[in-house]
């Protein structure tokens, strides 16, 4: 079987057939998957009907596995997350804010894998937006002034107890675990230079970028709500519309990416691993 992957014709995102990703991966399929995923960043591979060791061996071909703080494993499994919403859940939507994931922790990942288990017949898509291309729109006047820049990441406002998936959270399926840890704070460039492609591309996002190290807060909050509208335009998107047994893995370096809802009524329910970075 060759390995055929299809381009979105959007921002980023690319099909990947002819590859079974049940069965253990020969090096030249991983060499060739990986060199997919680092040219269009976002790959999905339909009807890939993956159980959580498959998934695991998967996760392991494009490295070790990352940390993942504040959600609870799936019983049995160290690495394994459930993003999963009830058909009659009435929290807040999690991850609707556009993001990278983890980009507070020291060492982001460098990939996150989603592997679709129950997908509502309607809605639910997932964007993601694509940082090279962000930067690469930014004129020569904003390229510079960002340069040396580093942006203030904190989870404070989603995990920290009194944040938005804190105590007063009623009735959350997901297993998140709250706590203040989340309020420590790391900084990273705002400008990245992504270590396999040695591109540039922004890193910095919405749901965790708070301030930027060294600037007045007005300045910083500015300047960041200016960045936040621009590295989610259109044009830099790639809707990503979910099936059962599908397997999204994304470049987590250098995009961004959100939920989206419409699916009320519905159930939904995705396994996530996430691959060390840097
Ligand atoms: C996530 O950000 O990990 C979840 C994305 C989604 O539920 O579509």
């Amino acid at each position: 079987m060759a390995i055929e992957v299809q381009p979105s014709g959007m921002a980023c995102g690319a099909t990947v057939r002819g590859v079974n990703l049940r069965a253990p991966l020969r090096t030249r399929d991983i060499e060739a998957l990986r060199a997919a995923w680092l040219d269009h960043l976002v790959l999905a591979f339909p009807d890939q009907d993956l159980d959580d060791d498959a998934l695991e061996r998967v996760t392991l071909a494009f490295g070790p596995f990352g940390e993942d703080p504040f959600i609870a494993p799936v019983p049995g499994r160290q690495h394994v997350l459930a993003i999963e919403r009830r058909a009659d859940e009435a929290t807040p939507l999690f991850a609707e804010v556009w993001h990278s994931d983890w980009s507070f922790l020291e060492v982001p990942p460098a990939a996150t894998l989603l592997h679709g288990r129950v997908i509502p017949p309607v809605g639910g898509d997932t964007l993601f937006a694509n940082q090279y291309a962000a930067y690469d729109a930014l004129d020569d006047t904003m390229k510079q002034r960002l340069q040396g820049l580093r942006g203030i990441h904190c989870a404070a406002r989603g995990y920290a107890k009194d944040g938005l998936y804190g105590e007063k959270d009623i009735g959350r399926s997901m297993a998140i675990r709250p706590s203040d840890d989340a309020k420590q704070s790391r900084t990273h460039p705002f400008v990245h230079t992504h270590p396999e492609t040695g591109r540039k591309c922004l890193f910095v996002n919405m749901g965790y970028t708070t301030g930027i190290e060294g600037l007045p807060a007005d300045e910083a909050h500015d300047l960041l709500l200016a960045i936040f509208r621009h590295q989610a335009e259109e044009r830099f998107q790639y809707r990503h519309h979910w099936s059962t047994n599908m397997l999204v893995i994304w470049d987590n370096r250098c995009v961004t990416h959100k939920a989206t809802g419409g699916y009320d009524g519905h159930a939904r329910l995705l396994h996530r691993t996430t691959v060390a970075g840097p």
